[in-house]
C-alpha cells in the first residue's frame, strides 16, 4: 500500500514555534525521508471560515502569510503538493455523505470541538459548519487516502473519528476509503509548547506566541522576559525545570551542538538543567542561550522568507498548481465513493439495461 501524508493548518494567523516543533519541522524531515508516496499540505480556509464567518478577510490576508511560513521551513513543492482546501469542491461533495454516518451526539463527544466551542464562547449558539467540521476534516484525510496525518496532539479526536467514519463507510458500502493514523510529535515539550508567559496556549491576543517570521531583536525580547521558576530568585538558589517555560523550549529546540558553541562548560541539556537544579544558575545565561538556540534555528527559515516575500506570485502560482494536482486526485476519490453508494447512475449500464427490461415486459 502506498503511504500517503495529509496534514495542514487554518490560515488564521502566522505560524508560530508551536507549529514548528509541532508538526512543521516533523513534515520537512518526513518530506525529505523520501519514505512516502505522496505529501498533501493543506491550507485549511473553508475550515477557518466555520468560526470566522463574519470575517473572510482574515481568512484571506492569511493564506499567503501560510504558504510563505510553509516554504520558509522547507516545504518543497516539488515533494509535496501545496494546495488551498476550498480550492478542492470534493471535498465538500464527500463531507456531505459522510455525514450521513455521524450522529449529533458522536460530535458532541469530540474533546477538541468541546473546547473550542467554550473557548469561542459558542455554547448557547454553535454554528453547523463549525460542529461538523470533524466531518470535513474526515473528508480532507480520506481523499487523499492518507495513511499518515503529522500533527498535534489536539488532532487526535480529528483523526479517530475519520478512522470511525472509515470503518463505517467501508462497512455500509464496500472497502473504499483508507484509514490513518496520527504522527505526533516525539517529545512532551514538543506536544505542548507553551506561550512565552508559561500559559499553556499560545494566542496572538495574549502576546506570549514567538512567530517564525519575528525577527531578532523582537524575539530576544521575547526570550528575554520568559516565564521561569517564580521563586528563583538569587542565582545561588536552587531552581526548578518543570513547567518552567525556558527549559520547556530548550526541551523543544537545543541540540548537544549549541553547546559546545554558546556554553562550552556543559556538554549537554542534562548537565545545564543539573547545574539550575542545585543552585548557582541565573536565569539570564539561560536564556541568553535560548535566544542563541532559537536564533540558529529560526535565521534560515527567516532568511528563506525573505527571498520568498520577492516573488510573490510565484508563491501563489505554487498554491494554484497544487490546488489543481489536489482536486484532481480528490475527484478520482469521490467517483470511487460515489460508486461504491451506488449514486453513479450515468456511469451504470446495468442499471440503465435493467430498467430498461423492467418496462418492457410490462
Ligand atoms: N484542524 C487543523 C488545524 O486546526 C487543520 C486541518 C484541517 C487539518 N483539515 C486537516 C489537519 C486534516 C490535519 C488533517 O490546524
Amino acid at each position: 500500500m502506498k503511504k500517503i501524508i495529509l496534514t495542514g493548518d487554518r490560515p488564521t494567523g502566522r505560524l508560530h514555534v508551536g507549529h514548528y516543533v509541532g508538526s512543521l519541522r516533523r513534515r520537512v524531515e518526513l518530506q525529505n525521508s523520501g519514505e512516502f508516496d505522496d505529501i498533501y499540505i493543506m491550507i485549511a480556509d473553508a475550515q477557518a471560515l466555520t468560526d470566522n464567518a463574519d470575517n473572510p478577510d482574515k481568512v484571506r490576508e492569511n493564506i499567503i502569510e501560510v504558504a510563505l511560513d510553509y516554504l520558509s521551513v522547507g516545504l518543497d513543492p516539488a515533494k509535496s503538493v501545496l494546495f488551498i482546501q476550498s480550492y478542492v469542491q470534493e471535498l465538500t461533495e464527500l463531507t456531505f455523505y459522510y455525514s450521513n454516518l455521524v450522529t449529533v451526539s458522536r460530535l458532541q463527544r469530540n474533546p477538541t470541538v468541546k473546547t473550542e466551542i467554550q473557548m469561542r464562547n459558542f455554547e448557547t449558539s454553535i454554528p453547523v459548519g463549525f460542529f461538523t467540521y470533524p466531518i470535513s476534516q474526515a473528508a480532507d484525510i480520506t481523499a487523499f487516502k492518507a495513511t499518515t496525518v503529522p500533527a498535534g496532539e489536539d488532532q487526535m479526536p480529528m483523526v479517530e473519528q475519520t478512522r470511525e467514519i472509515v470503518r463505517k463507510f467501508n462497512q455500509t458500502y464496500g472497502e473504499t476509503l483508507v484509514e490513518p493514523e496520527i504522527l505526533l510529535p516525539d517529545n512532551d515539550a514538543c506536544m505542548r509548547l507553551p506561550g512565552t508567559d508559561g500559559k499553556a496556549k499560545m494566542s496572538k491576543s495574549l502576546g506570549n506566541c514567538i512567530y517564525l517570521s519575528e525577527d531578532e531583536t523582537s524575539v530576544q525580547k521575547k526570550v528575554m522576559s520568559m516565564y521561569t521558576d517564580p521563586n528563583h530568585i538569587r542565582v545561588q538558589d536552587p531552581g526548578q525545570i518543570e513547567g518552567n517555560t525556558v527549559f520547556t523550549y530548550l526541551d523543544a529546540f537545543c541540540k548537544d551542538e549549541y553547546f559546545a558553541e554558546y556554553l562550552p562548560d556543559y556538554a549537554n541539556l542534562d548537565e545545564l538543567k543539573a547545574h539550575y537544579q542545585r543552585g548557582g544558575l541565573g536565569d539570564v545565561k539561560v536564556k541568553r542561550f535560548l535566544n542563541a538556540v532559537l536564533n540558529e534555528e529560526l535565521a534560515p527559515i527567516r532568511a528563506r522568507r525573505k527571498e520568498y516575500e520577492k516573488d510573490i506570485a510565484y508563491v501563489y502560482d505554487v498554491l494554484k498548481q497544487g490546488s489543481e494536482k489536489a482536486r484532481a486526485v480528490a475527484a478520482q476519490t469521490l467517483s470511487e465513493v460515489k460508486d461504491a453508494m451506488r449514486i453513479n447512475y450515468f456511469d451504470d449500464e446495468e442499471l440503465i439495461k435493467k430498467h430498461i427490461e423492467k418496462y418492457q415486459n410490462e
